[in-house]
């Protein structure tokens, strides 16, 4: 076999395989109790009307539906998206909006237009592990900045500390990405007045802010709070927000379709970046998805969505407190929304070994550490709660109380 490896690009010798995938083959397994995935449950996917929609394609524009498309998008699924978003009191107009390949596209394609080797990109500590792989794949870093302890935002003190340092240190920082809802590690969700503050902060330095909102809609305890992207809209509408939504939360993953919202100038920018990756998203898969829209099920949908993940949430959360060692140095985020929660181990546990002995006992879940770039905290792990059955849930948490206490009584702690 040729050993290409000299010849590959400086981007391409950053690039990681990501442990954590590389983990979740181990958890794969049909036996196991997997919490590692991020998968939606199945059930809610519409199948049915999902094929009537697709039959209405083939049986009307179906020959649109299989030739090139624009860049930007559909028309048709372009308007039905104006029309989502408009309900949820966000106005857009075709200039704002790029029809993508799910998120996972629109992070790739805002790493491609800013991102030159070495510049930074502030997160949080921890985030989403395919933001970290597409900032890296541009050879680019992070600047990690820590949440408040009331974690419901960043610690800005830390980030305007950190921001100072960086620049006084001549690093060039490029944007800041977040995900505002229910962010995926660690459930978080962000205070109207952090998403204020951070705003103003965008402002002040003139960095745009990447907001990342694939869990927004999965809201199943409290109020909506602003979108940051709609709060500079509605206040000094200065267009510092590109915000990524996707269909794969709220539909099917297997669509892979998503949208970015941003300012027309950025947006054009992106269509000429998304050009050389596949000249358009897939025509039939909009036509689908839009005709899918058009009867308005996708609401219902969502609802029984959020219902569904509320009582796994419930199910796992109570699981937790029924098996888990009650310890100070023990806890876990209790999420309004979104697919994950977060567990915080004593500091005794590096959860990449505990991840092994809960294999052997057929539970799986992501070890923390994976969603660090720097300095990667070993004690947490990630659970996701919409995938497993209700029963899988409390017979998963139980084996991976077990796991824990074993790991303790070894340690001596
Ligand atoms: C925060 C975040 N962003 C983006 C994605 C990618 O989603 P997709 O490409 O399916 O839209 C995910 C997937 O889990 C995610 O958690």
């Amino acid at each position: 076999m040729p050993d290409f490896s000299h010849l590959y690009s400086i981007n391409a010798t950053h690039m990681k395989a990501s442990t954590i995938r590389e983990l979740l083959k181990l958890t794969q397994k049909p036996d196991i109790i997997s919490f590692a995935g991020g998968l939606p449950a199945p059930d809610v996917f519409p199948v049915e009307d999902l094929r009537v929609a697709a039959n209405a394609v083939f049986d009307g524009p179906a020959r649109k539906a299989l030739q090139y498309g624009t860049t930007e998008g559909d028309d048709g699924l372009r308007n039905e998206i104006i029309k989502f978003e408009a309900k949820q009191g966000v106005t857009i107009a075709k200039e704002n909006l790029l029809v993508v390949s799910a998120s996972q596209q629109a992070l790739d394609i805002v790493a491609k237009l800013f991102l030159n080797p070495d510049d930074y990109v502030i997160a949080g500590r921890p985030t989403y592990l395919g933001a970290l792989q597409a900032i890296q794949s541009y050879s680019a870093k992070v600047l990690g900045v820590p949440f408040s302890p009331a974690q419901d935002g960043f610690d800005m003190d830390e980030l305007r500390r950190r921001y100072a340092e960086a620049k006084a240190a001549g690093k060039k920082l490029k944007y800041v990405y977040v995900i505002p809802d229910f962010q995926n590690p660690a459930g978080f969700c962000w205070s109207l007045e952090k998403r204020k503050a951070l705003l103003e902060f965008a402002y002040e330095t003139g960095l745009p802010i990447l907001e990342d909102s694939p869990y927004r809609e999965i809201r199943f305890i409290g109020e909506a709070i602003p979108s940051i992207y709609e709060l500079d809209q509605k206040g000094a509408n200065k267009g510092v927000v590109i915000n990524l939504k996707t269909f794969s939360k709220i539909l099917a993953p297997g669509t892979r379709i998503g949208w970015i919202m941003a300012d027309p100038a950025l947006i054009a920018k992106c269509v000429v970046a998304k050009q050389a990756m596949d000249l358009c998203t897939n025509v039939f898969t909009q036509m689908w998805l839009a005709e899918y829209m058009k009867t308005g099920k996708l609401y219902g949908v969502i609802e029984s969505t959020r219902e569904k993940y509320r009582v796994k949430r419930n199910l796992m959360v109570e699981a937790l407190r029924r098996y888990m060692p009650a310890r100070d140095d023990l806890s876990w985020t209790e999420p309004e929304g979104g697919l994950f929660l977060w567990v915080t181990l004593p500091a005794s546990i590096d959860t990449e070994k505990l991840l092994l002995k809960a294999v052997e006992k057929k539970v799986a879940f992501v070890a923390g550490s994976g969603f660090y770039i720097d300095e990667p905290e070993h004690n947490s792990m990630r659970l996701n709660f919409s995938y497993s059955t209700h029963e899988q849930i409390e017979e998963g948490i139980k084996r991976l109380a077990e796991v824990v206490k074993e790991a303790l009584a070894a340690s001596g702690d």
